[in-house]
């Protein structure tokens, strides 16, 4: 925990549209950064940049087609170090997270035998989920591992008892985008590698939120979406190399046979790409140029893959007390249910997204309220359909989402509650 609010003045200069305000000069209040968090200057211009100076399509022998080339090669770089992957062969760039899945869940269900199991769980975001139940078309059996209501926790117990020597993958989030719980990826991924199955990792709501190493966690694939991460809306995937080159792609003749281009269908959003470099980059430079106001003990780094770490740790430390202020102050509110984990000494299993429901009050009546005073939260189940399923709200509108992300502050967080109070 830091004592000190942190100045976040240097860092939310960077965003223009944290300089936005509503008509009577109330600043917008950004809560919704699980459905896309806002991007830094630097990568308004390197999209920009590259438009106006590199737009080309790629591999040709021209200029404009080399810098985009490149362009394209730095930012696989960039999120190999986002990642700690060993080599930027590994990471594939698509359209978004969810493409990506159902692509890549169609070349493995291109491997799998009739009887061949899969497990998801109702903790999952549904691009987790959707995907490898559309393999049951082809014979394959889907599992469902659960969360304890009460802990909101995956059940290790009730996963372990699903895993047979006929289970092929393994699908969990990282993190819920719905009610914040971190995953013990590293337990599931020895729980996958016992059974010889494969891990496939959905980061895409932990990423803005802490440091992230596949060679660490021991998975086998990993996705996110570079707009929740503040830069443009590109879906990233890691997968081991050698399981990118053995699994059979969907694609064109012409396209380049080898990974990661076999997975990249098309062509693709390059001037987005570009924008994924300068965000990592944004990232790296805040552990560099603000970590002493955020984490007391730094580390002296060379390089960006350090840099990430650190700029990481600086983040979760920074968003865990503003988080930790914003859960308190807000169970104090009449009628207001928190769904999640409340205790502070478990703060660190989970991410900063608030989920809640309120006596009196539908969760799009708050979610309009609230937006209609500039703060903009969701409201609904995000697409985490089986978390609003399994707690029960699925039929009374799910619950409202107030997700913090490191541009956040104690002042916007004050304003919530007063509206909260308010209505
Ligand atoms: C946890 C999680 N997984 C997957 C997705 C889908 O990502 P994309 O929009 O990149 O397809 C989201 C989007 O909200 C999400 O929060």
């Amino acid at each position: 925990m830091i004592d000190q609010t942190p100045d976040l003045s240097p860092i939310r200069r960077q965003f223009p549209a944290l300089q936005q305000h509503d008509e009577q000069g109330r600043p917008y209040v950004y809560f919704d950064g699980p459905g896309g968090t806002q991007v830094p200057q630097a990568v308004i211009e390197a999209i920009t940049h590259y438009l106006v100076q590199t737009n080309a399509n790629h591999d040709g022998r021209f200029k404009t087609s080399r810098h985009s080339d490149e362009i394209i090669r730095q930012a696989r770089e960039a999120m190999a170090d986002l990642l700690n992957a060993s080599l930027p062969q590994e990471i594939v760039f698509g359209p978004n997270m969810t493409s990506l899945t159902f692509n890549l869940s169609r070349a493995i269900g291109r491997t799998l035998q009739p009887g061949d199991e899969i497990v998801v769980t109702h903790l999952d975001h549904d691009a987790n989920i959707a995907p490898w139940l559309a393999l049951e078309e082809q014979g394959a059996e889907v599992k469902w591992a659960d969360f304890d209501v009460e802990t909101y926790q995956l059940d290790l117990e009730q996963l372990a008892s699903l895993l047979t020597d006929k289970t092929k993958l393994i699908a969990v989030g990282h993190a819920s985008n719905a009610i914040g719980t971190i995953n013990p990826i590293g337990r599931i991924a020895a729980l996958a590698r016992n059974v010889g199955a494969w891990l496939w990792v959905d980061a895409v709501h932990y990423a803005p939120h802490g440091p992230i190493d596949v060679q660490a966690l021991g998975c086998d694939f990993l996705v996110c979406s570079a707009y929740k991460f503040f830069g443009p809306h590109v879906g990233v995937l890691w997968g081991r190399l050698e399981l990118l080159q053995e699994l059979p792609a969907y694609k064109v003749r012409p396209a380049n046979p080898d990974p990661p281009y076999k997975f990249e269908i098309g062509t693709q959003n390059h001037e987005g790409i570009a924008g994924i470099t300068a965000a990592i980059d944004y990232l790296a430079a805040i552990g560099q140029e603000y970590g002493a106001q955020f984490a007391a003990e730094l580390e002296q780094y060379q390089g960006r893959r350090k840099a990430l770490k650190q700029a990481m740790r600086c983040v979760v430390a920074y968003e865990r007390s503003l988080f930790a202020y914003l859960l308190a102050e807000v169970q104090k509110i009449p009628g207001v249910t928190v769904y999640g984990i409340t205790h502070p000494d478990q703060l660190n299993q989970r991410c900063p997204t608030l989920a809640f429901t309120r006596q009196g009050f539908t969760p799009q009546e708050i979610a309009s309220y609230l937006g209609e005073q500039g703060i903009f939260v969701w409201d609904g189940n995000y697409y985490a359909l089986a978390v609003t399923e399994r707690l029960g709200l699925e039929d009374s509108g799910g619950m409202v989402r107030v997700g913090l992300a490191h541009y956040n502050t104690r002042e916007e967080i004050d304003r919530l509650l007063t509206a909260l109070q308010e209505m």
